[in-house]
């Protein structure tokens, strides 16, 4: 089967897909893993790249090969160009989730831990991935998030030293139908991983 045109994708009549003998069910047949996208959307200082990351390791702990993908740590590589205006944004994670969807081929477990703040662009992904995305909100409340502050980021942004900022100068859509709502305010990082392994355990991820 290979990987089909997928959303998003600007076809040229110059560039033909190749259609690849071992794709992912083939990689699936060799391995005792099925991959998914987990994608984590929510504000800065939310709690996203925590979670995703303690959800790793017991994924890792489980024997499963999983793979992080990082919004800080994409945009130092592959996404250096970008900075954060809306076009930017969306561009960025257009691209991720490409890469998330050459991952989910590759049959990795996948994390993706970006604040995405478009519907559109998520909706977008979760059209490239198919049912094997997972969309969760962590919904942690702004001013929670102001008061945690991991990195210095909100008070430079109330001082006007950030600009288009997050929940302060550049807009923040939520999620309508997420698989998932993690309240990080009310439930520990143990919790909120606990109910996502347990949502992967009913769909057969694990
Ligand atoms: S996204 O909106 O394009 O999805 P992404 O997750 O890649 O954002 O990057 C967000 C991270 O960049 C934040 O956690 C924060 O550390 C940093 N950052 C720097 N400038 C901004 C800004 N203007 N708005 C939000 N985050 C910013």
């Amino acid at each position: 089967m290979g990987m089909d045109a997928g959303a998003g994708e600007k076809p040229n009549e110059n560039v033909v897909r190749h259609n690849l003998t071992v794709d992912r069910q083939a990689r699936i047949g060799i391995s005792r893993q099925r991959s998914a996208v987990l994608w984590f959307t929510g504000l800065s200082g939310s709690g996203k790249s925590t979670i995703a990351n303690a959800l790793e390791i017991r994924l890792h702990q489980a024997g499963r090969l999983s793979y992080l993908l990082d919004g800080d740590n994409v945009r130092l590589g592959l996404n250096a160009d970008l900075g954060f205006s809306e076009h930017d944004r969306k561009e960025n994670n257009r691209r991720v989730a490409h890469v998330a969807r050459l991952f989910w081929d590759a049959n990795v477990l996948t994390l993706v831990s970006f604040i995405s703040p478009f519907r559109h662009e998520r909706e977008t992904a979760r059209q490239l991935i198919g049912p094997d995305f997972i969309e969760i909100f962590v919904d942690t409340p702004m001013a929670e998030c102001e008061k945690r502050d991991p990195k210095g980021l909100y008070v430079k942004a109330r001082k006007g030293e950030i600009a288009q900022f997050t929940g302060i100068s550049s807009p923040y859509e939520p999620p309508e139908n997420p698989e998932i709502v993690l309240h990080t305010d009310r439930e520990s990082v143990a919790e909120s991983v606990e109910r996502i392994v347990a949502l992967l355990t009913a769909r057969g991820y694990l």
